[in-house]
């Protein structure tokens, strides 16, 4: 029974009773049916506030996964191709070295796998996913236009890849794509013998029928259908360049698509490629589909061959009648050809780079790093788990897509809220469209309370990548509001060229951003008036040092050290300063009243206010309030002196736990770093103010936070400086230099620098040595490893954390571009 129907059935039965109890009353007009008319009456009301009660417990435990009541930002087509035939296919798996699907909740998964053979390792080394523990020196898109093509290089250890893919319009479900997947060897005089897979599996719809050739020896295409792309044909050619290659195939059903890779590691065998069989090699066992599946929905094409060597799969649309060519060879090569003088072009047009001086490989750099940005761009579909304080389990969110760029391929290949912000710097400047479409599908998972779960784990091939302490989402967990950074960039777009698409863009944004606004501008209040505080700190633990703060984004960066609910951050006011402008602005823009918003913009970035709430006289530096010790160490508890006869001693150590030295009290915490920035960082600090000499005099010091390679995220003063946090948790944002923030400092300095003040020359000079040193350095370690970094090391600005990391570390191109 719904919920609808037993409210109706409890209506009908109370309508019932109260009609009793009116006949009765006709029938005896005495002082007893009074009182049991009274007797009646309140019984009923207990009734209605019993059955009220327990409907409102169960909404309080739903309402986490309830979506806010406003329309969607998304058109009602999304997730299909009517959404945009032309961005329909893409490289939308990110997560993998090469794979493609179309934005659609299920859709049939595109995706090629390689394998070293002769190494003699078992199981052999077959790479599919991006991993770190495969060791590749490099991998990377160089181009890619999020629309059309994409081109990247793959350095395996003994041998190089080039993987393409092109696309072509036509028909009614968004046209057709060829991959060119090539491979040569690293050193001529050791030839590798390699195995190239491709493959098509079906997400639990559709169908795939293989076509062998006439021996039956090799596939020669799969047909296929499915409901967003009707049928379809993937035709694998023989290639020219084969010089002595096996075929095999693998034609199976998979359970699970997470585990694509086990499947055929268990579909393979073992073959011998010469008479004598002494090298040995693997192919794949052919028609292996268990007796109790419903048909083959994972097939696989094999060719093992010697290197050097090209091949071509090509996919065909059935919807698409007049086609003028076959999307292979020549024809391949022309439009590649064509879109990559489309793509270099429009790179110089908007970034325009060799004005700024730059040399050609730094310029190949720049693309890269914006090709990767893009390339890593997926769409997920799913559900999250979420949990509130009125739920003991966590409750599924409701199934949705989202469209989003990744932070890292290898590490983190899903959506994380406060990086998508910062992405959609760099990516509003590429394609607006791209940005105002991953805007909304982050918009459009909001929950009825205004909130946004801050890390999007969607789909199996999400979750496969995530340790299960980090999976579920609760609902008073907020994360910096940086959407607003990319909103910006949206309104500035209207504003250059008055584009009306994107003031119906904003329209239709600004109902969810409100209850978005809302719901931080009362659910991450301060105790104090006009203060802000990020929730989800464990005040309970005895194991960290300092307990994290992950919803700020700055994970371990130091706070107060006894979390309560009186203390208070800092730049957790700045960015709700910077959201209400740039609320203010959008109501503006859509006619809508943005009195409130300016008038708390006014507060928030009102100096003397900030000054009182936030600036350490002591430390002359801003800082969070709260209450704090800094005498705090990580111990491993003694053992118990005696042990009593028959106890046995614990067999291995106990874990460190946190010793505190000096009793706590409320104070400024005054470690120097990232937080303390924020009032400079989002320029609310007046330009004439003298604490904007002391910041730009600081940021200068090389004992606090600078570097040769960029601002370094915790002052080498600071008493947590690259501390551990538990005995596991290695420092973190604890010195280590990360690219958003300097971005942020960048653009900082140069407005100061640009803004008539007191201090505009010195703004000037630091930008300008920050500048150079972060592009230097992030350049330098490009070509050493091969890889964008998550983070730099202070000391010696070698990339550290993983890569790659082309999310907000690509936004060195706009650095590169002085685009803030
Ligand atoms: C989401 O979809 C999956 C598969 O389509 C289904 O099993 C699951 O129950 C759905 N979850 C929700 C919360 O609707
Ligand atoms: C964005 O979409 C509009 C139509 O909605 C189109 O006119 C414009 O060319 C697109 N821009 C880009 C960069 O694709
Ligand atoms: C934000 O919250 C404060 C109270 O904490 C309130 O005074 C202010 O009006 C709110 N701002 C907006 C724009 O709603």
């Amino acid at each position: 029974m719904t919920r609808d129907q037993e409210v109706r059935r409890r209506n009908v039965k109370n309508s019932r009773i109260a009609s009793d109890i009116k006949r009765e009353k006709e029938h005896k007009q005495s002082k007893v049916s009074l009182a049991i008319l009274l007797f009646g009456i309140s019984g009923l009301i207990t009734l209605v506030c019993v059955v009220r009660y327990f409907q409102y417990r169960s909404y309080l435990r739903e309402k986490v996964a309830i979506p806010v009541d406003a329309p969607k930002v998304l058109p009602k087509e999304a997730g299909t191709v009517e959404a945009d035939p032309e961005r329909f296919w893409g490289s939308y798996r990110p997560q993998l070295y090469f794979g493609l699907k179309t934005r659609s909740p299920a859709s049939p998964l595109f995706g090629f796998m390689w394998l070293n053979q002769l190494t003699g390792q078992m199981p052999p080394p077959l790479r599919h996913w991006c991993d770190q523990g495969d060791g590749l020196l490099r991998y990377g898109w160089t181009k890619h236009d999020g629309v059309n093509f994409g081109i990247q290089e793959i350095e395996d250890k003994q041998f190089s890849l080039k993987t393409v893919f092109v696309k072509q319009q036509g028909g009614s479900h968004g046209g057709d794509w060829t991959a060119r997947i090539s491979a040569a060897p690293n050193d001529p005089n050791h030839p590798a013998v390699v195995s190239f897979m491709f493959y098509v599996a079906l997400d639990g719809q559709g169908t795939l029928e293989p076509v062998l050739a006439k021996n039956g020896k090799y596939l020669t295409s799969v047909r296929g259908t499915s409901q967003e792309l009707g049928s379809f044909e993937l035709f694998f050619p023989k290639s020219k360049t084969d010089s002595s290659p096996r075929h095999s195939y693998l034609i199976t059903y998979a359970p699970q698509i997470d585990k694509l890779k086990e499947v055929l590691l268990s579909g393979m065998k073992v073959d011998a490629w010469d008479k004598a069989r002494t090298k040995i090699y693997f192919t794949l066992g052919g028609r292996l589909v268990p007796r109790d599946a419903p048909g083959p929905n994972y097939v696989v094409h094999q060719v093992t061959v010697q290197l050097p060597f090209e091949m071509e799969v090509i996919f065909e649309s059935g919807s698409f009648k007049n086609r003028p060519d076959v999307l292979a060879g020549q024809v391949l090569t022309d439009l590649l050809s064509k879109h990559e003088s489309n793509f270099d072009k429009k790179f110089t047009s908007v970034f325009d780079l060799e004005s700024k001086g730059y040399k050609t490989n730094e310029i190949a750099f720049a693309k890269a790093a914006l090709s990767n940005m893009i390339g890593g761009i997926g769409y997920f579909y799913g559900s999250s788990m979420v949990q509130s304080k009125y739920n003991k389990e966590p409750l599924d969110y409701w199934n949705a897509s989202l469209y989003t760029a990744v932070p890292s391929r290898s590490f983190f290949p899903r959506g994380f809220l406060w990086d998508e912000g910062f992405h959609n710097l760099l990516i509003s400047q590429w394609n607006v469209n791209i940005s105002k479409d991953i805007i909304s599908h982050w918009l459009d998972l909001m929950n009825i309370e205004g909130w946004i779960p801050r890390e999007q784990i969607l789909g199996a091939e999400a979750l496969a990548k995530v340790p299960a302490e980090f999976v579920v989402q609760k609902n008073e967990n907020a994360n910096p509001p940086t959407l607003y950074l990319a909103l910006l960039k949206i309104i500035e777009h209207y504003s250059n060229s008055n584009n009306e698409g994107s003031q119906s863009f904003l329209k239709a944004v600004f109902p969810r951003l409100k209850v978005w606004y809302d719901w931080y501008n009362t659910s991450q209040v301060g105790e104090r008036p006009s203060t802000y505080r990020w929730r989800g700190r464990d005040a309970q633990t005895r194991r960290e040092l300092n307990p994290k703060t992950l919803t700020s984004g700055l994970d371990d960066f130091p706070r107060a050290s006894h979390p309560t609910d009186d203390e208070y951050h800092v730049d957790l006011r700045c960015w709700m300063a910077l959201a209400s402008k740039l609320m203010s602005d959008i109501a503006a823009i859509v006619g809508e009243d943005s009195g409130a918003y300016l008038a708390t913009n006014k507060l928030l970035t009102d100096n003397s206010l900030l000054d009182e709430l936030h600036w350490s006289e002591k430390k002359q530096q801003y800082s969070d309030f709260g209450l704090h010790t800094d005498k705090v160490r990580l111990e491993r508890p003694k053992p118990p002196p005696n042990l009593q006869p028959g106890q046995r001693p614990p067999q291995t150590d106990p874990e460190q736990v946190r010793i505190t030295l000096s009793e706590p009290e409320y104070r400024f915490v005054d470690s120097f770093g990232y937080v303390s920035l924020f009032p400079f960082l989002l320029k609310i600090i007046d330009h004439n103010s003298p604490k904007l000499y002391k910041i730009l005099t600081d940021l200068k010091d090389p004992r606090l936070l600078w570097t040769d390679y960029g601002l370094r995220s915790l002052a080498k003063t600071a008493p947590l400086y690259n501390r551990y946090n538990t005995e596991h948790d290695p420092p973190y944002w604890r010195g280590a230099i990360w690219i958003n923030m300097n971005y942020l400092a960048l653009g900082a300095l140069h407005h100061y620098s640009s803004t008539q003040g007191s201090y505009s020359e010195m703004a000037k000079s630091v930008y300008d040595e920050l500048r150079i040193n972060l592009v230097t350095n992030i350049f330098k370690e490009y070509k050493r490893t091969g890889f964008i970094w998550e983070n730099y090391n202070d000391k010696t600005g070698e990339g550290k954390g993983c890569h790659p990391f082309t999310g907000w570390s690509a936004l060195v191109v706009l650095i590169m571009a002085e685009k803030y």
